[in-house]
């Protein structure tokens, strides 16, 4: 791929598919959605609008520092708090696939209004290569990726879609966000899937349960950093396991910490995190949130498990 061509080619396409349209671009602060957002705001200057829904699933401090580093790249991004709404339309559910539904009602929903709203005829969406053969291949229902399901987004929601990097794999976004001027810290972050925190919570999706696996994930990211894996997290289990503290029983909260590596999420296999690193990041996870009474080191492969776990 020639980056820059790749850039310049895509420029002129939403150019000259949004015409004198507005348009809306749905940032994560992830690096498909911060690559397709340099690329819109380029192509559309004030014809484009930056919003970031803030779903109550984002990990710890994003929406500021989100709004932080587009800001130094000249880009004015609106956050939107719908915590509420998307913590109402999960509530109750433990099925992956209904949590999924539900996640990208919600997300659609909430973004047509803001459509409709600002009068844009286009949402920007940084669906990539992956996100298409999986939904399609059954793997999963990708919350962004509706054509490829049979669900049109006009019809159904009022907007149309432009996703200039549908063609490109993860390796090549990331050549794509470094050229357009993204900072590092972007380019080089490990993937976040879009419904977020959600995909690491297994069983029911309440602000309680996400705030933890918010605060054991900064945990597993800050000492996994260092060997700079592929995506590294913390995920919730539904079940729970026995602990002691202070000489009585307590039922407590199991994490399952997962690191992998990966080039472009179709397949992984487990980083060999040092034991070390392993012990420490077991130690804090207990020490600094109390319900936790164990710790598990995931070690399956992409195939058969997948990377997240919903
Ligand atoms: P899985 O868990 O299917 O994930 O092996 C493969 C890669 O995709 C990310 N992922 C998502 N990204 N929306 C996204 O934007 C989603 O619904 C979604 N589900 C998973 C995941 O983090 C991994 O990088």
């Amino acid at each position: 791929m020639e980056t820059k061509k790749f850039i310049e080619k895509q420029i002129k396409e939403i150019k000259r598919t949004a015409g004198l349209e507005k348009a809306i671009s749905a940032l994560s602060g992830g690096v498909d959605s911060s690559t397709c957002t340099v690329l819109a705001a380029r192509a559309l200057g004030k014809q484009l609008r930056v919003i970031f829904i803030d779903d109550g699933l984002m990990r710890a401090g994003e929406p500021r520092e989100v709004k932080a580093a587009f800001a130094k790249l000249g880009i004015k991004v609106e956050v939107l708090n719908y915590r509420k709404r998307f913590f109402a339309a999960l509530k109750g559910k433990t099925d992956p696939e209904a949590k999924r539904r539900a996640f990208r009602n919600t997300f659609y929903k909430v973004f047509g209004k803001e459509v409709l709203k600002s009068k844009a005829r286009f949402l920007i969406q940084g669906t990539i290569k992956a996100d298409i053969i999986e939904t399609r291949g059954g793997v999963k229902t990708q919350h962004n990726i509706l054509e490829q399901i049979g669900i049109d987004p006009q019809s159904t929601y009022g907007y149309k879609m432009i996703e200039p990097l549908k063609t490109l794999f993860k390796h090549e976004v990331r050549e794509v966000a470094r050229a357009a001027g993204l900072p590092e810290k972007i380019y080089k972050r490990m993937p976040f899937p879009g419904p977020g925190l959600m995909t690491r919570v297994v069983g029911e999706v309440t602000p309680r349960r996400v705030a933890l696996v918010r605060q054991a994930t900064q945990i597993v990211e800050e000492e996994i950093a260092p060997l700079r894996p592929f995506q590294a997290f913390a995920v919730l289990l539904q079940d729970k396991g026995t602990g002691v503290e202070k000489g009585k029983r307590k039922f407590g909260e199991i994490i399952i910490v997962r690191s992998v590596e990966s080039r472009d999420a179709m397949a992984a296999r487990p980083t060999k995190v040092p034991w070390e690193i392993l012990m420490k990041i077991s130690k804090r996870l207990t020490l600094e949130l109390p319900t936790v009474t164990r710790v598990a080191y995931e070690l399956t492969s992409k195939p058969p498990a997948t990377i997240e776990y919903i």
